[in-house]
């Protein structure tokens, strides 16, 4: 099964889950005040790595690489701008594209600079112009970059937000709750806000006017899928769901370059909303189901409701500790994928999460890697699902086993 010519093929991280000691962004306050949670600490000290992570993943065949810029770093205070960690942002870059890693930039994947959530974050009046203003920063050290998603599942984002607002309540529940961790066993999240979603989708939309003007990049957003599927008699109630968790978003994106679409699992809705992941011996570490056939659901989604919109896989994986169950997870999640592009829709790539194992926004225990990191010496070791992504993405074709 060969995959279109040009076909991306990388693995993605995000800064605060792999840089370590992002001390000025609001999550890292966070995880200072919520109960329950591990610290991020000196995570994988990607910040200091970062060539050696990019080195192992060119060696391996791959020929993309997805990683982000901290705005908590870029722009410590209010409208006073670091060069230096443009700079070092600017060399992640060089180092990129001199390994033959195409850099697919995130500039905001879910954490801010504490000062802006000081004003009142995403639902403070000066959001927008914050964010527009930060991205006409780096939007200067974007030369020779093709892909750049302006945020990070912002449906994702905008549910962290409200829990945030419920965790400063003192009548509401303290305990963090990792909205990627713990699918099943707990009840099912709230609904993001639909009025802060429109004011996300506005964000995004001033991000792509300045790099669109400034670049020449492709720029695009990605979005959190959940593939959910009704159960006979349930359509409405999942038409209802979607739109409120992704639709309105996907939405936002139809004058995109392109989409990124980031799939781990798939729910059922019935009558009563979403069906929380059954109990199961074979479920993730992060308590979701085993349902490889997710990204195949979520890439036909996407493409049906952006009207055709170029898709990238930005995010697809497994968090397991037995890396043969990642090699068949993501073989089975290719073969839906090949399927969909035979069927029309328009993928052009497929990053894989995630490069290391990283900080799961809260715990270390969900490893989702192609690379494994030691948490004393930093030292990586490659895992064999490394090596064979690495094998599919030089011969741009799923091994017939893997079907
Ligand atoms: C996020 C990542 C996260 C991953 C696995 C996505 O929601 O973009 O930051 O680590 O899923 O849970």
């Amino acid at each position: 099964m060969r995959f279109p010519e040009g076909f991306l093929w990388g693995a993605a991280t995000s800064p605060h889950q792999v840089e370590g000691n992002n001390v000025n962004s609001d999550f890292w306050a966070r995880e200072r005040t919520s109960q329950g949670m591990e610290r991020s600490g000196d995570a994988c000290d990607s910040y200091h790595r970062f060539g050696e992570d990019m080195r192992l993943l060119a060696e391996a065949g791959l020929n993309a690489y997805r990683f982000g810029v901290e705005w908590a770093r870029v722009e410590p205070e209010p409208g006073e701008v670091s060069r230096a960690e443009l700079a070092h942002y600017r060399r992640m870059i060089d180092t990129a594209l001199g390994h033959g890693l195409a850099p697919v930039v995130t500039l905001h994947h879910f954490t801010s600079p504490r000062w802006f959530v000081e004003e009142g974050g995403w639902l403070g009046e000066r959001a927008v112009d914050r964010f527009r203003a930060y991205v006409e920063a780096v939007s200067g050290i974007l030369d020779g970059v093709e892909w750049v998603c302006t945020m990070n599942e912002p449906n994702m984002l905008a549910l962290m937000t409200s829990m945030a607002r419920l965790a400063q309540d003192p009548e509401a529940r303290k305990k963090w709750q990792s909205p990627t961790v713990d699918g099943g066993a707990r009840p099912a999240l709230p609904d993001p806000d639909p009025e802060l979603g429109k004011l996300l989708i506005e964000a995004h939309h001033a991000a792509r006017d300045v790099v669109r003007r400034r670049t020449g990049a492709r720029v695009g957003w990605t979005i959190a899928n959940q593939a959910l599927v009704a159960r006979p008699g349930a359509e409405e109630r999942l038409r209802e769901l979607s739109h409120v968790r992704e639709d309105l978003y996907l939405e936002g994106a139809r004058d995109d370059d392109f989409v990124g679409v980031q799939s781990y699992s798939s729910q059922w809705v019935n009558a009563d909303g979403i069906e929380p992941h059954p109990p199961h011996p074979g479920n993730t570490l992060v308590g979701t189901a085993y349902r490889p056939d997710s990204l195949g659901i979520a890439v036909r989604h996407t493409h049906e409701v952006t009207g055709g919109v170029p898709i990238l896989v930005t995010e697809n994986g497994i968090a397991t500790a037995d890396d043969s169950r990642r090699v068949a997870y993501t073989a089975e999640a290719l073969g839906h994928l090949a399927d969909a592009i035979s069927d029309g829709v328009d993928v052009r790539g497929y990053v894989h999460w995630s490069a290391l194992d990283n900080y799961e926004w809260g715990h270390w225990a969900p490893t989702f890697g192609l690379i494994a990191v030691d948490r004393e010496t930093f030292e990586r070791t490659p895992k064999p699902s490394l090596g064979w992504l690495g094998e599919v993405a030089k011969s741009n074709a799923l091994p017939r086993e893997g079907r």
